[in-house]
């Protein structure tokens, strides 16, 4: 479905992306992992046209999105729902005018049946009444939820959920994650998520690619990943303060805890 090749992205002189390479398969969900600040994000701007990549390709159904003009784009973006970090909803619109925003802009179909639209989306969220609430009126996980019914509404065939599960306590985090999963299930769309959710990444993806120095350094099922045998992969999927991701940061840590010691660095 998607074919990611060689891609580099830098800010200044600030190198993010450093060759990346990932295919995305159709009908299945995958999920990017890395830390903070890694470039998930922004790997998911340069494959949505947001950003534009110095080098490498991305192939959407064959064709090349780092090559496209704004209006090609536009009609690329249709494949696309989005959920944003955050759920991103509109503060002064209801959630129903949310959910029926893409669909009322694409002038796909009559008011009344948008209004209808809107409801089955909210129900395979699992909300219902609650088109005329105001985002403000919504805890943190219905608001995800609707963000969620706002991204499948105009029937995208590709979703991508960035950090979906990121400030949800633990059981609202998991609806998230079954949802992700159901959804897939019901409507067969291709799936990419980003997240350094571990709980989430297992339960949601096919497929984990972790993303590391603006590469691409392993793929594999959720159970290959877990066993994986590279020192970086197994440090972050088991979330450990010790290994080669922050072999760099071990002075500093050397540091702090010689502060606490009658002859650390203060002393001198
Ligand atoms: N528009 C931008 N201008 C400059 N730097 C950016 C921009 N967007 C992202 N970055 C930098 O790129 C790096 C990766 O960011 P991001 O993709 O948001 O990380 P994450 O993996 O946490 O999603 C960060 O160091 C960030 O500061
Ligand atoms: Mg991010």
């Amino acid at each position: 479905m998607i074919v990611i090749k060689g891609l580099c992205k830098r800010f200044g002189t600030k190198i993010v992306l450093d060759g990346a390479d990932l295919e995305i398969p159709a009908g299945k969900t995958t999920v990017v992992i890395g830390g903070s600040g890694t470039g998930k994000s922004v790997l998911l701007k340069c494959i949505l046209g947001l950003l534009k990549p110095e080098a490498g390709s991305i192939l959407i159904e064959g064709e090349d999105v780092t090559k496209m003009d704004e209006r090609e784009l536009v009609s690329v973006r249709r494949k696309f729902g989005m959920l944003f970090q955050g759920a991103a909803l509109f503060d002064s619109m209801t959630v129903g005018d949310n959910v029926a925003f893409a669909l009322r802009r694409l002038r796909l179909y009559p008011e009344k049946q948008i209004l209808d639209l809107v409801e089955e989306k909210l129900a395979m969220v699992g909300l219902r009444n609650v088109s005329h609430l105001m985002p403000a009126e919504l805890s943190g996980g219905m608001k995800k939820r609707v963000g969620l019914a706002r991204a499948i509404a105009a029937e995208p065939e590709i979703l991508l959920y960035d950090e979906p599960t990121t400030g949800l306590d633990p059981i609202m985090a998991d609806v998230i994650n079954d949802l992700i999963v159901a959804l897939r299930e019901s409507l067969g769309v291709t799936g990419i998520a980003i997240t350094h959710d571990m709980a989430s990444a297992y339960k949601i993806a096919d497929r984990i690619a972790m993303l590391y120095k603006g590469k691409i350094i392993s793929v594999g099922t959720p159970d290959e990943i877990r066993h994986s045998d590279s020192p970086i992969v197994s440090q972050f999927v088991e979330g450990r303060a010790k290994g080669p991701i922050t072999a760099e940061h071990e002075d500093f840590v050397r540091f702090v805890r010689r502060q606490g010691e009658p002859n650390g660095p203060e002393a001198n």
